[in-house]
């Protein structure tokens, strides 16, 4: 890998040696070990263009247990907020002798903009990794997701999982489906009204339900999605109760998908719009341990894509 931008095309063997490199690392990502040296130095830009809790943390935390300089970049104080663009930001952070840029930005495609300027430029030794782009890919969300299925169901053949919300504004969905399906899952389904489905949904390879109880039954797995509504620009939607009564993940609707189902969330949450806290606190909840787990994945993408 040379760098980390979408999971679409990547083959399963490249996904399941992401999650087996990450399986040691959790121990790390515990701390039950200390740091690792293999990314001793080397230079690690955050830039992140948009917000994060999460990602920006978990990378930065990954890095420097993989001992490398972490560099995170405030846009709000730096020379972006100046009208400089995109590229001359990323030509003088280079210039500062960058090893990896881990980017998220609110454009569908910068990461791409980025990777393809480095190779243009011959600097293509830099990596990139692409920490959520607009709503199209938000690769490491996609893989610790499929890391926290694998550690809770083991074998990705045998599910039925459902991806439930705004999977139109979504990036964690669209990187969710692409994995789920390269992996094996046989059956994904999206649980959402049919204002918030892309048209071309069907074409990734899922079973569609517009009926949140219909679409649950009998689920291993149940990830939900927040309403972006950063990405909607205006639309009409229905009020946050109404969207819960028919949307909203309760005690009563997880009661339709199996007994051990797991419940997922990528965060940040709306509880009592996407979920209600009963459920987001629960015993079927895995929604804390998926943010560790994004330590030790992010440490495995990291350490593939640059390490020693
Ligand atoms: N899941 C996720 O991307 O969360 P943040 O926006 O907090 O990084």
């Amino acid at each position: 890998l040379q760098h980390l931008l979408t999971i679409e095309g990547l083959p399963r063997e490249i996904l399941s040696a992401i999650l087996d490199t990450a399986a040691p690392f959790t121990e790390v990502a515990e701390r039950e070990v200390k740091k690792l040296p293999l990314l001793r130095g080397k230079s690690v830009f955050n830039l992140f263009f948009e917000n994060s809790t999460r990602t920006r943390t978990t990378f930065e935390i990954a890095a420097k247990r993989l001992s490398a300089d972490v560099i995170n970049l405030n846009i709000n104080t730096s020379s972006a907020s100046k009208g400089e663009s995109l590229l001359d930001t990323v030509d003088n952070l280079a210039a500062m002798q960058a090893d990896m840029f881990v980017v998220r930005h609110a454009s569908s495609g910068a990461p791409f903009l980025i990777a393809e300027h480095l190779a243009a430029t011959q600097r293509d030794h830099i990596h990139v990794v692409n920490a959520g782009d607009g709503r199209h890919a938000h690769p490491t969300q996609g893989l610790l997701d499929m890391y926290t299925i694998r550690h809770y169901k083991r074998d990705f053949t045998r599910l039925t999982v459902a991806i439930v919300g705004d999977i139109l504004h979504s990036r964690v969905a669209r990187s969710q489906i692409h994995a789920l399906i390269t992996l094996g899952v046989p059956e994904v389904r999206v649980i959402a009204p049919k204002t918030l489905l892309p048209s071309d949904v069907e074409r990734l390879g899922v079973r569609v339900f517009h009926d949140m109880n219909e679409g649950l039954r009998g689920v291993d797995v149940v990830m939900m999605l927040r309403l972006q509504n950063e990405r909607m620009n205006g639309a009409l939607l229905p009020s946050p109760q109404e969207y819960f009564k028919s949307y909203g993940l309760t005690a009563e609707k997880l009661a339709l998908a199996k007994p051990d189902a797991i419940v997922m969330h990528p965060g940040p949450m709306n509880r009592g719009v996407e979920i209600d806290s009963a459920v987001a606190d629960g015993s079927h909840s895995v929604i804390l341990p998926q943010v560790t787990f994004g330590i030790a994945v992010r440490m495995a993408v990291m350490s593939m894509l640059a390490g020693s």
